[in-house]
Order: C-alpha cells, then structure tokens, then sequence
C-alpha cells in the first residue's frame, strides 16, 4: 500500500542525478517505479539498493515515437500510469561560435519532444479515468534567458509552457499538471561546470525532497531554491534594455 497519493509511477531519466534520486524518494513509499533510461546497468543497479517497487525500463526519449508507444503499452499493462514524471534531459553549451548540431539537436530531441511524447502517451487513459498526475521538470533556466545556453533554455521554456497550457485543457478532468523548475543540483549534469560558477548549488537528496513534497501537494508550479527564484523573477521584470548587459555579464 502506497503512503502517498499515487500507486505507480514513469519516471524517464531515473539512472542518474535527480531521476535517480526521485525514484529512490518514490520506491521508499511504495509507489512502483518504472524506472525508464538508456543505462539498464545503471537501473538495475537501482532496483538492488531499492527492491522490488523499482522495475528497469530501458527507454531511449529520442526516439520519441517508439517512446510515445512504450508509454502507452505500458500504461495499458500496468493497469494504468498515475504518474507520470518526465525527467530526462539534456544540458550542454551551445555557444554560438562553436556551435555544434548534434548538440542543439539532442537538446531538443530529449528535452523537447522526448518529453512531449512521455507526457501525453497515457493521456486519453488518464482522461477516461478522470485520474493522473503529469509532471514535468523544467529548469530556472526556462524562465530567463542566459547565455551560451540558448538551446537549453528555449527547451526548458518549451516543457513550462506545455505544462501550463495543458492544464487548461486537462484540470477539468481531474489530472494534475506539475512544473518543476530547479536551480542548480548536484548531478552528472552540472558535475561538468565549474564549481563556483553555480550559485545555491543544492545535493541532489535536498532537492528529491523539496520535489516530491511539491508533487504530493500538487504544485502547479514549483520554483527553487528561493534565493536564485527570486533573483531570476526580479531580472525577468527588468526593461530589456537594463535586463540584456546584466545577462551579458553572466558569461
Ligand atoms: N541538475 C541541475 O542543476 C538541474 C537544474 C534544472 C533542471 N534540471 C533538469 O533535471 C533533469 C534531470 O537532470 P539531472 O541534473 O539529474 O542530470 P543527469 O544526472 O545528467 O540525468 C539525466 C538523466 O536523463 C537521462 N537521459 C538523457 N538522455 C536520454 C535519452 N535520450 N533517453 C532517456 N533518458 C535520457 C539520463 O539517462 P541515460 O543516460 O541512462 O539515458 C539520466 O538519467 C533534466 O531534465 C535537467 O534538465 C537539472
């Protein structure tokens, strides 16, 4: 029996960093994960430390029509998904001088479409049940532009606006939309930037737990930590003209 409000969940991205640590989060109050990425080794890895309410899916999000199937099987499998948490993204520099494609064009693959296609395969399901609960995690960093990061953050305000827009459409039917937009968090991620360059960095465990606790309560929408939020929402309000010199600056 779950101690939570949901009996199972997708979660894509659970082999590392935040999809790991939700899935943890989750399993420990017995909602059944299935827990979706390309590194089995890595899930399976998890099912040992978690147990059983972990189950491995092997799930590429950019391929997202194959994806988009998976979900839907799975949903019809399962005996329907009550949550569904798209997680899996992509962050990389996309500094314009050495701009590579391959790149911008996994960013948008995973973060955008994989995400799209994770969040709307159980959809009509979830309707005709009149339950479900979607949630997506976006970022800060798609409530303001930065630089180096214009892919990124175009994907992150992408998933937001989904989101939102969707509620519209589904609140009525009793489904739950989500949108999480964390700063930075220690994870494979942001193991790559340079330690210093991320302000109010948070352990990953610190995060899960202000994320889950935001799911439980059904947050629309869910921004942390509130230093860096506050900042952000304060340079979004600025006249471009002051706002643009002070992004420069961040490079
Ligand atoms: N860490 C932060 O500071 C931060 C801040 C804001 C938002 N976020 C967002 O939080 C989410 C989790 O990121 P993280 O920081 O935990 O990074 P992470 O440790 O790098 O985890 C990324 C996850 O996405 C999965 N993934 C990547 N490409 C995939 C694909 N094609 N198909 C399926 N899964 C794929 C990876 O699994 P495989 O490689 O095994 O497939 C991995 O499990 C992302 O959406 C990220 O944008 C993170």
């Amino acid at each position: 029996m779950s101690d939570l409000p949901w009996k199972n969940a997708l979660l894509t991205g659970a082999s590392s960093g935040l999809g790991r640590g939700l899935a943890l989060w989750l399993a420990k109050r017995n909602v059944k994960v299935y827990a979706a990425a390309r590194r089995l080794d890595q899930l399976e890895a998890l099912k040992a430390e978690a147990g059983d309410n972990i189950v491995p899916l092997k799930l590429d999000v950019a391929d997202a029509s194959a994806a988009f199937l998976a979900v839907q099987k799975l949903d019809q499998d399962c005996g329907g998904l009550e949550l569904v948490i798209a997680n899996a993204g992509v962050g990389e520099d996309t500094r314009p001088k050495k701009l590579n494609w391959d790149s911008v064009k996994k960013m948008i693959d995973v973060n955008v479409t994989g995400a799209t296609a994770t969040l709307t395969a159980a959809l009509p399901a979830m309707i005709e049940r009149k339950k479900g609960h979607l949630v997506g995690i976006s970022s800060l960093a798609g409530l303001i532009p930065l630089p180096q990061s214009s892919t990124y953050c175009a994907t992150k305000a992408y998933l937001a606006m989904f989101l939102e827009s969707l509620r519209l459409d589904v609140d009525k039917y009793g489904i739950a939309v989500t949108s999480i937009h964390p700063g930075f968090v220690k994870s494979e991620m942001t193991a790559k930037n340079k330690p210093g360059s991320m302000p109010f960095l948070l352990e990953t465990d610190d995060a899960v737990e202000r994320m889950g606790k935001a799911m439980v309560r059904k947050a629309k929408v869910f921004t942390f930590p509130w230093q860096l939020s506050s900042i952000i929402s304060l340079g979004s309000s600025l006249p471009r003209p002051l706002r643009t010199p002070l992004l420069q600056r961040l490079r």
